[in-house]
């Protein structure tokens, strides 16, 4: 016989953003994140895990391809799944599993993302959730969501957020096991539906430094790092919280777009310094920038992650579609144009 689960899970995308682990091994974050989930149609990551007693060690296939698990990632999530799986049984196909076969079990994991690799944009976060997520339902993992994004966590640190849909934040959590470096929801997926997210693909070339080692270097030689972690985000998660609790787009754009640009400072900071941005990523922010002065108040917010792709976040769907011309008029499309993506490229206009 053969048991399979399948889950799905979208990529969520950080407006106060983690960067710096004060353990590498727990993924523990120096401070408190907040992050916006993608709708599921839009860059997720759809996973399908199975248990036979055929199976004769555990194995995983990333879009098509098998990868190995051996990395100490994979294992910490597995091994804690294991530990909370309980009594699995389904009379019509005569299986019963019970809660100590799981030490002796193996599973097959398969996982696509619906966003091509190659655009850099496939995120870690939504593959480690989505892993998680449908590991658990397999082994019948009775624990709330929140104890899951601690297993999650340890995948990978934002993985942990892509276990709730809407505004979410990751706790950094004081104890030294991580057991309280969790995430939690803020507020729900319709609590702001109007907000409109653009992802503008600059380049699609994998980035040269991982977030991984990013952060680690960061925390090595920043001094700025640590002025960060104590002293800004911490007043920027009460104002984002309040924010978007309010639903006052203004306040968002500015601290989503300051962070944004304080963790690009970062970076710049670190030795030797790490640019993720390019140079058409720069002339994005000019013109959001320029408009948002014209308006007299923010009508788009942008935020970078560690690569030089924008995301873009309109308060509705006028205001989207004013700033896609914009877009298609200063940075002609490459490729195919959608509401929601398209690769402009790397060009100096
Ligand atoms: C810039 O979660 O990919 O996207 O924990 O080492 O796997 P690891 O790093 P990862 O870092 C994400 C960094 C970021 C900001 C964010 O998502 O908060």
């Amino acid at each position: 016989w053969v048991l399979t689960v399948t889950a799905q899970t979208p990529t969520n995308i950080a407006v106060i953003k983690y960067w710096g682990k004060r353990d590498e091994d727990l993924i523990l974050p120096i401070n408190d994140s907040i992050s916006v989930t993608l709708d599921p149609d839009h860059l997720c990551t759809t996973t399908s895990v199975a248990v036979s007693p055929a199976f004769t060690h555990d194995r995983m296939w990333l879009n098509g391809k098998e990868v190995p698990l051996s990395g100490v990632r994979y294992q910490n999530c597995l091994k804690e799944l294991r530990s909370l799986a309980n009594d699995v049984e389904e009379e019509e196909k005569g299986i019963k599993i019970s809660k100590k076969d799981w030490e002796k079990l193996h599973v097959h994991i398969v996982s696509y993302n619906n966003f091509p690799t190659a655009a850099g944009l496939a995120s870690s976060a939504a593959g480690l959730a989505c892993l998680v997520f449908s590991l658990a339902k397999l082994m019948n993992v009775k624990e709330d969501n929140s104890r899951l994004s601690a297993i999650a966590r340890q995948g990978s640190g934002s993985a942990c957020r892509s276990l709730y849909g809407g505004f979410v934040k990751w706790i950094m959590g004081k104890e030294e096991n991580g057991s309280d470096s969790i995430a939690v929801q803020l507020a729900d997926e319709k609590h702001w539906d109007d907000l409109v997210i653009i992802i503008v693909v600059v380049s699609s070339r994998q980035k040269e430094t991982s977030s991984t080692s990013g952060m680690r270097e960061t925390v090595e030689t920043s001094a700025l790092i640590q002025h960060r972690a104590k002293e800004v985000v911490p007043k920027r998660i009460i104002q984002m919280e309040e924010a978007t609790k309010n639903r006052d787009f203004p306040a968002f754009s500015r601290l989503a777009c300051a962070d944004s640009n304080q963790f690009h400072a970062v970076c710049l900071d670190t030795l030797p310094p790490i640019f993720y941005m390019k140079d058409t990523s720069h002339r994005i922010i000019s013109c959001v920038e320029k408009w948002n002065r014209f308006e007299g108040t923010p009508q788009v917010a942008y935020t970078f992650d560690a690569g030089p792709n924008a995301v873009l976040i309109s308060h509705n769907r006028k205001t989207a579609a004013q700033l896609l011309q914009r877009l298609l008029f200063y940075f002609p499309p490459q490729s195919e144009a959608d509401l929601n993506s398209y690769v402009i490229g790397d060009k100096s206009i």
